[in-house]
This record gives structure tokens, sequence and C-alpha cells, in this order.
């Protein structure tokens, strides 16, 4: 039996310090929404049951979950008045006794170690109810505990309704909580709203579970940062680094070299092998997979790319693309969606790709657009070359064979295709298909119109230079 009867997320807060149109809890750390970051962690505590209660912007949140923890139910707070009255809702929706686990849904650091230490600490000491604090540098905006003679807590002081002494009482609520159901459930009817804000505080169940004769206990955390609530923008940004820090930590512990990690920037999803190496000033994110003695960035962008053992990203932007084993990519690639570029090949400098494929090592060096391509092996595409896949309306497909040579400056008009062994000629447009060791050459023939500067620029500096070269009218 999981030690966890049900878990309540409150999430219905109308947010309004975020200024944002999107809800809070959707707002994004790592890749993933607040919400979700939390989930994680709960999730690793089995409970039987989840409830999210949810109200500002609630279709939003509601569609997220639906994706995120489909088998969390939704309870709707139609009028925003506290906490407390959110954690009532739920509570009313839930039947059976049990243990209860109360988080806000704005609180995203929180580990799965952490959450597991105040369940065995919760259910050890057999407490009723449990306030996980932690002690801030900076308390401000937080409930502050209250603690007793024998050092138990006797209530929490929101922010707001402090004196000025209890101002500097640096240990705070972080606003999660374990409760026996049936002890919570017999004060939650009774909280009244004759505070600073004129709401019903969960956190006055507190106060009301002493008074009922059960003791309330404060189990302290030993690492304030996981306990951060995100209110407004900056907090989000804070919390997005204290994450980054912890997930580069990780990888680094993995084997990973990160030259830079606070300009490092990796999703909790990402897979990174012992060996790679990550530059300077580089995101990977989404589902991306970065394989043994890979080499990525300075500078470079990954979103759900794979990369492949000993291959090279420096300075670009790729997106859901694959880089096979030993490939070289950059500087100044763009590798867009569909973009597969198979062992020892090669998207130099000002080299856009999408959809398409280049055969292993084949070679895109420079200056060149590949749309919806299919290249064979051992190809090279030469500088500013154009793969014309559109015709105003429609995509079209190319396809070029293997140890072809497409010279500078050639424009395939799509659909067309190159024979194997097949060469075009520098400068060419290609509209027709060159059959394999062909030379396609599709320009005009060149025609030297002899002495045309002495007769027309006859006072030209280019007139003398041409004829001190020897050069006739
Ligand atoms: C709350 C605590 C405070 C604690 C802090 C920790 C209360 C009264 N105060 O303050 O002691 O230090 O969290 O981060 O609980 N919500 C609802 N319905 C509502 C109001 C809020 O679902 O009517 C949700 C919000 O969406 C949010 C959570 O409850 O996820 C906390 O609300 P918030 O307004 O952020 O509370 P704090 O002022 O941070
Ligand atoms: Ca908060």
């Amino acid at each position: 039996m999981s030690k966890l009867s049900l878990v309540i997320i409150l999430a219905a807060g109308d947010s309004t310090r975020m200024k944002s149109s999107q809800s809070k809890v959707l707002h994004k750390i790592a890749g993933r929404s607040l919400i979700e970051n939390l989930l994680v962690s709960v999730d690793s505590l089995s409970p039987e049951n989840h409830t999210v209660v949810v109200g500002a912007k609630k279709e939003e949140v509601i569609n997220h979950l639906s994706e995120i923890a489909p088998k969390a139910k939704t309870v709707v707070q139609e009028k925003r008045d506290g906490t407390g009255s959110a954690a009532r809702l739920a509570l009313d929706n839930h039947k059976g006794d049990g243990t209860v686990l109360i988080l806000a849904g704005d609180t995203p650091l929180l580990t799965k170690q952490t959450l597991q230490e105040f369940l065995a600490a919760h259910k050890g000491d057999g407490n009723k109810a449990s306030v996980l604090t932690a002690q801030l540098p900076d308390p401000t905006g937080y409930g502050r505990i209250i603690r007793g003679e024998q050092g138990e807590i006797s209530k929490i002081v929101e922010e707001k309704d402090t004196t000025a002494d209890e101002k500097d009482i640096d240990e705070v609520n972080t606003g999660v909580y374990l409760f026996d159901i049936s002890v919570l459930r017999k004060v939650i009817g009774d909280l009244k709203s004759n505070n600073a804000q004129n709401e019903l505080y969960l956190t006055d169940a507190i106060a009301l579970i002493n008074q009922s004769g059960e003791k309330s206990f404060a189990i302290l955390s030993n690492d304030y940062t996981e306990t951060l609530g995100i209110n407004d923008r900056t907090q989000l940004a804070e919390a997005a680094a204290i994450m980054r820090d912890r997930i580069n930590h990780e990888h680094m512990q993995n084997g990973v070299t990160i030259i830079d990690p606070t300009t490092t920037w990796i999703d909790a999803q990402v897979k990174i092998e012992a060996d790679a190496t990550i530059y300077p000033g580089s995101a990977i994110t989404g589902d991306s997979y970065i394989k043994a003695n890979a080499v990525i960035g300075p500078r470079t962008t990954l979103d759900s790319c794979q990369v492949e053992e000993g291959a090279r990203v420096i300075e670009s932007n790729c997106t859901e693309s694959k880089i096979g084993k030993a490939a070289k990519v950059g500087p100044f690639t763009y590798l867009r969606k569909g973009t597969v570029l198979k062992n020892e090949s090669k998207a130099g400098a000002f080299v856009e790709i999408k959809n398409s494929s280049i055969g292993e090592g084949s070679k895109v060096p420079h200056l060149s657009y590949v749309g919806d391509a299919e290249i064979g092996n051992e190809t090279n595409i030469g500088a500013a070359t154009v793969f014309v896949n559109y015709d105003g309306e429609k995509k079209h497909k190319t396809k070029v064979g293997d140890h072809v040579r497409i010279g500078s400056d050639t424009m395939l008009v799509a659909p067309v295709s190159i024979g194997d062994g097949a060469y075009t000629a520098a400068g060419s447009i290609i509209n027709e298909d060159v059959p394999a060791g062909a030379i396609g050459i599709g320009r005009a023939r060149q025609v030297n119109i002899l002495g045309w500067v002495l007769r027309k620029r006859k006072e030209s500096k280019s007139a003398a230079a041409a004829k001190k070269a020897g050069a006739k009218e």
C-alpha cells in the first residue's frame, strides 16, 4: 500500500505578479512546466491519487495536465479566496482517510529526496500535521514559522500579517505540508479570513490543529534553494539558474565535460554520454541525445537532436536533426527539422538544410540551401548551391547519387535527379535529370568581345591597364 493516499497541488491562483497571459504553472524551466517539474518529484512517492486545484486560466492548465498527468483529477476553484479554501475543495472531492501531501504548483525545485525524507520524518514520528520549512537568507514574502517553547510549531504568519519582530524570523513555510486527512478535515471548515488579504489561509490550519489538541511539527529542509516559490519573472530566472546548475552538475558527475556551466543550458530530459564536451554558450533542449566524444559549441543550440559519437557541432542552430558519427557541422550552420547527416558527412559555414539526408562522407561545405533532398555517399555539393525545392506553390524533391560533384553555384530545380558519379558545371541551372556519369551544363556559353573596354571606356583606368597589357581596340 502506498504511504500517501492523496497529493493536492494548488494551482488556481491568479499569478498576478507574473504579469503573464499564460498560467504561472505552465511557465517553463529546464524545458518542463513548473507543475511538471513538481509532478516528477511528487510521483516518486507513488501517491494513490492526485488532485490539482485549478482556477485562473483553467482550460490551459487542464489541457496541459491531460498531456503530462492524465491520471490527475482536477477540481475547479471558481473564487480565489485563498490556499485554505483551495485545499478544502480538493479534500471535499476525495473520499477516504490516510495521509495527504499538499504543495503549491509554483515550487518546481523540490527534489524526490527531500519529499521522501519529509514523508519519512512525518511517518516515523507519527505526526498528524507536518510543515516543511526552510531558512532563507531573505525571507521576504514568505509565511514565517512561529515556534513555541519546546521548538514545536505554534503558527504560521503571512508576510502581510507579520509584526516587526516576526519579520526578522528567517524560518519560512515552504508551502509543503503532510496531514492526517481526518485531522485536517476537522479544522479546515473553521478557517477564517480575518487577515490582511481577506483570504482563507491553509497556513492557519496549523494553529487550529494545535488548538484542537493535536500537535503540528515543522521539519526544516537542509537546502533552501529547493523550496523557492516562483511568483514573478525574477524568481523564475533564479529557479531556472538553480535547475541549470543542478542538471549540469549531474552531467559532469557522469563524465561530461562542460567548459562553462554558467552559460550552458541543458533541459531536464536531455541525455549526454560520458566524454562528450560542451563549450560555452550552448543550449541543448527537448529530447536531445548526445553520444560519447561528441563536441558541442561554443554557442550552439540543439533542440531534440541526436548527435552520434565523435561528431562536432560548432556555432550552429539545429532542430530535430540527426548528426551521424564523426560528422562535422558549422560554424554558422542551420539544420532544420528532418535533417539527417550520415556518418562522417559535413555541413559547413552558412549552410541551411531541411528535411534532407546527406550520405556517408558527403559534404555541403559552404553557403548552400538544401531542402527536400536525398544525397548519396561521398558526394560534394559545391559552394553556393541551392536546391530549388519550391515552385511557389508546392515543394519538390531532389535526388543526388553517390560520388557526384555538383559545381559551385548550381541551381538544382526540383523535381530533378542527378545520377551516380555525375557532375554539374559551375553556375548551372539544372532542371533536367543528369544521367550517371554525365556532366550537366545549364548556362549560356561565354563570349569575349575583344577591345570592348578600349572602345567604350576610352579614358578609364581599366582601358589604360588593358593597353599596357597589350590589348588592341
Ligand atoms: C504561500 C503560503 C506561504 C508560503 C508560500 C511558499 C499561504 C496563505 N501562504 O504564500 O506561507 O511561505 O506559499 O511558497 O498559503 N492558490 C490557489 N487558490 C487560491 C490561492 C492560491 O490554488 O485561492 C495556489 C496558487 O496558485 C499557488 C499556491 O496556491 O500555486 C500558493 O499561492 P500563492 O499566492 O503563491 O501564495 P504565497 O503568497 O506564495
Ligand atoms: Ca507562491
